[in-house]
């Protein structure tokens, strides 16, 4: 049995889904490659897809933005644990628990429609990322603009005034390209939770925990916090020498499943490239390269989403601690789209281990134990 033991389940299928798949290194959510996603349709639009079958038309879309609208204004009772909470505690630390909180609040009266469940969490989760990121800032949180993009809400609540067109544009492309990832981490976290019968906001609950580690979503961040301490292209060039020689683990670099290169950061770093310039912000470019250049010419490992989306979210004036939590109110839907899949056609997940403890021996009573 131990034959077919792979540590990390590296290569193991673990069930089956119709959300999503990566064919011949291209990512598919429900049929339809990432890149044309990226280039025709929005984050709603996607979200729609993975929650339902297919793409919406105008007016599914419509009713869609509309429910998510109506869903946005946080109960008096998260912003008022918002409030409790120690102004050092990470975002993402806090995202957890305010999920759980609101998560007694939830108004979908029945306890098996999951699909308004997880609109209803989407709009939640935007909310309370914005509501705490002003707090922090000493302003109080507002109300969302019905009829925003879900993007351009996010950046509205939080900043407080609209954002320019190609800022909306760049978080929603982020969004789209975080929005689903099959049996990554976390969803299988969500699958699994979902596989005892337990409810959606635990399964949401759990993926949060399991998005923050920085081999998974936390990424974003560190490769940020890699980036931000070089002042030029020669300084991160110098330093990724010395990390290559020492056998360094570079963030935002490498992938379980895409190891000839990540798809959604070849698709991001073309419109971030357009950001920096427009930004004037050319400097960033030229470090982002700088590591680049001998990850991929040296040691052939690509950068994965995380690396562009990390200096998209800084040139779009974002904190750091805001960019795993950015991760979640995209993935949001593809757990629930999972979470959805997993309920309709259940088995407990309950795996087997390979045992490496000390073999058979006898219990001997305390008086007599060395
Ligand atoms: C994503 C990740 C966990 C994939 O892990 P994995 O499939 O188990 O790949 P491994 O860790 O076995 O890597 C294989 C080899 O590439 C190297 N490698 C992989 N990612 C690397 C990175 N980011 N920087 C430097 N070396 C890396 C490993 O050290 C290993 O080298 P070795 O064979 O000499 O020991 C891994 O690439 C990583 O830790 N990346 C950094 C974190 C990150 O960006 N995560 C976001 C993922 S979307």
């Amino acid at each position: 049995m131990s034959d077919n033991y792979k540590p990390g389940l590296e290569g193991v299928i673990a069930g089956d889904t119709a959300v999503a798949c990566v064919d011949q290194g291209v990512l598919l959510y429900r049929g339809y490659p990432i890149e044309q996603l990226a280039e025709k349709a929005t984050f709603e639009e996607c979200a729609y897809l993975l929650l339902n079958d297919d793409l919406p038309n105008a007016t599914e879309l419509a009713t869609f933005k509309k429910e998510l609208d109506s869903f946005r204004a946080l109960p008096k009772q998260v912003v008022d644990a918002l409030r409790l909470i120690p102004n050092n505690v990470p975002m993402m630390d806090v995202l957890r628990s305010m999920v759980s909180m609101t998560g007694h609040f939830d108004p979908v009266s029945d306890p098996a429609d999951n699909k308004r469940r997880a609109i209803w969490l989407t709009a939640q989760i935007a909310g309370i990322i914005a509501a705490r990121y002003r707090l922090l800032n000493g302003q109080e949180p507002i109300a969302a603009i019905p009829g925003l993009s879900h993007a351009a809400q996010i950046l509205y609540q939080a900043q407080g005034t609209e954002p320019d067109a190609l800022s909306a544009k760049l978080l929603d492309l982020t969004l789209m390209l975080y929005a689903e990832h099959e049996f990554n981490a976390s969803t299988f976290t969500a699958r699994v939770i979902c596989s005892t019968m337990s409810d959606l906001v635990s399964a949401i609950v759990g993926a949060i925990g399991a998005l923050k580690g920085p081999l998974h979503g936390g990424a974003n961040e560190a490769a940020m916090d890699m980036l931000k301490q070089f002042k030029s292209g020669e300084e991160a060039k110098a330093w990724i020498k010395d990390a290559l020689a020492n056998k360094k683990k570079v963030m935002g670099f490498g992938h379980r499943v895409y190891k000839n290169g990540d798809h959604r950061a070849q698709i991001l770093e073309v419109e971030l490239r357009k950001l920096a310039a427009s930004k004037n912000q050319q400097v960033w470019m030229d470090i982002y390269d700088a590591i680049k250049e001998p990850m991929v010419n040296e040691k052939h490992i690509f950068p994965n989403v995380d690396y562009p989306c990390g200096l998209t979210y800084y040139l779009l004036g974002l904190p750091l601690d805001l960019y795993t939590p950015l991760f979640v109110a995209a993935r949001i839907t593809g757990w629930s789209a999972h979470f959805i899949e997993q309920a309709a056609n259940n088995r407990i997940y309950r795996p087997l281990s390979k045992y490496v403890g000390p073999a058979l021996r006898s219990v001997t009573p305390i008086s007599v134990r060395a």
